[in-house]
């Protein structure tokens, strides 16, 4: 079974291979909304990009990006730091296949440079 380590929490969950990592965050108890959107996302149907987080380790152990995920990533990108995009997942899109690091709630890029460009 893989393990799902949440750096941020200092919380590590064993969980069945496949598992969506939203469901995993929300039944260990880990928050992976920022402020008003703990109450205003969209509940997993990957259209608010709310639940964005990286993961630090074990890329390769997540299910592939689909159009849709990268689309929507695409769409937030002038509010997140470009240093982290290739570990930039959404935790609704994503399913778990075996261990990995993850950082809920990564910082918003509300002035840096790539926000007017
Ligand atoms: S919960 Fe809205 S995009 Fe994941």
């Amino acid at each position: 079974m893989p393990l799902v380590n949440f750096v941020n929490e200092k919380k590590q969950v064993q969980v069945p291979e496949g598992v969506n990592l939203r469901k995993v965050a929300m039944e260990a108890g880990v928050q992976i909304y920022q402020g008003p959107d703990k109450y205003l996302n969209c509940h997993g149907w990957g259209t608010c990009g709310s639940c964005c987080l990286l993961v630090n380790k074990g890329r390769e152990n997540a299910s592939p990006m689909g159009w849709w995920e990268r689309l929507r990533l695409r769409m937030s990108l002038m509010f997140l730091d470009p240093a982290y995009e290739d570990r930039r997942r959404l935790a609704c899109q994503t399913r778990v296949n075996g261990d990995m690091e993850v950082q809920t709630r990564p910082a918003i890029n509300w002035f840096g440079e790539n926000f007017f460009s």
